[in-house]
């Protein structure tokens, strides 16, 4: 059996630990893209250089011309460029409109039968504007924030309640950061559920709403220390295990922006939802009940993704 081909569209920070956990974890071979000249196929000869180190046998290549692609089962979108001081949202939106529109095109003719996992910025809006220019079906195309987001949020309950972060499981919906909906009754400590675990005295409802507030804005915390960039180890974690849960055909059960067709009454926007993923891309949305504040949070999450969407139609008219 050949090895799978793992693309990643971008070869910065997090396009670089992509590649690294990809050929840790043997998930396949892997080729990095960019536009910068000499910076995808310099990370990828360095990259091949540890392969004998850790033992993998991960082949790597890389390079400018979309044709590196080809073929690829998986592709990982990190292109863009991060919002620097002084740029507005809009700003953002406009200049990574233009890249994913050039990163669409490239996958289009390149690797049509590929999975897509997008992490560019704004989240929601260009995971739904790169399905539009790849033109693959939307399940082949999702958007990483959930699993990150709850990774933040398992890592601070983890730490509050002094056990393992293997033992903490938590939920999360919606869109990526302010509009993350936690959902601490589907949080638990090996199943015990949160609210039972403020019960039980291991901690206070105030401690876990300064948790909830951290992890909102997990992503924030780490740009204002690092000042040159933001977060890369997570978010390239959070991705490989998307790629893994496809590639294994795991179905792990994972919080995505996915395309919804119906599910909580929002009809063709990605939002953040628990998916099933396996060899079929998002095989089946899980589509839980709310109480009435999580349904508000949620309704409030999906009227930001839309207000995004309308600016991307204002900005640039492919997307009107
Ligand atoms: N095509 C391909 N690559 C591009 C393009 C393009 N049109 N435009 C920019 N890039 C590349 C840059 O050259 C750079 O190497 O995208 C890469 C982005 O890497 P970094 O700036 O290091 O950003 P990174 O930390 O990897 O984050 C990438 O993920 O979390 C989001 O907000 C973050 O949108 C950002 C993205």
């Amino acid at each position: 059996m050949s090895r799978k081909k793992i693309a990643l569209i971008g070869a910065g920070q997090i396009g670089g630990t992509l590649a690294h956990l990809a050929s840790i974890k043997e998930l396949g071979d892997v080729v990095l893209f960019d536009i910068v000249q000499g910076v995808p196929a310099g990370k990828a000869l360095d990259l091949a250089q540890a392969g004998p180190v850790h033992g993998s046998d991960s082949k790597f290549g890389g390079g400018d011309d979309y044709a590196v692609i080809e073929g690829a089962d998986v592709v990982i979108v990190t292109a863009g460029v991060p919002r620097q001081p002084g740029m507005s949202r809009d700003d953002l939106l406009s200049i990574n409109l233009g890249v994913i529109s050039k990163v669409g095109a490239g996958i289009k003719k390149y690797a049509p039968n590929a999975f897509v996992i997008c992490i560019t910025n704004p989240l929601d809006v260009i995971v739904w504007a790169l399905q539009k220019c790849t033109g693959l079906p939307p399940h082949m195309v999702v958007g990483m924030a959930g699993v990150l987001d709850s990774a933040r949020f398992r890592y601070f309950l983890a730490e509050e309640l002094d056990v393992s972060v293997e033992s903490v499981s938590a939920f999360v919906l919606g869109g990526h950061g302010d509009d993350m909906v936690p959902l601490i009754r589907y949080s638990a400590v090996a199943g015990v559920p949160l609210p039972d675990l403020i019960e039980m005295g291991w901690t206070t409802q105030q401690r876990i709403d300064a948790i909830v507030d951290r992890t909102r804005k997990g992503g924030g915390e780490i740009v204002g220390l690092l000042k040159t960039g933001s977060a890369f180890y997570a978010p390239a974690a959070s991705a490989i295990a998307m790629a893994e849960s496809y590639l294994k055909d795991k179905r792990r059960v994972l919080p995505c922006a996915a395309h919804l067709s119906g599910q909580y009454g929002v009809n063709g926007l990605y939002v953040g939802v628990p998916v099933v993923i396996g060899a079929g891309g998002v095989q089946r949305v899980l589509e839980i009940k709310l109480d009435p504040s999580e349904k508000q949070m949620f309704d409030k999450s999906v009227a930001s993704v839309r207000a995004l969407i309308a600016a991307a139609g204002k900005l640039n008219p492919d997307f009107a």
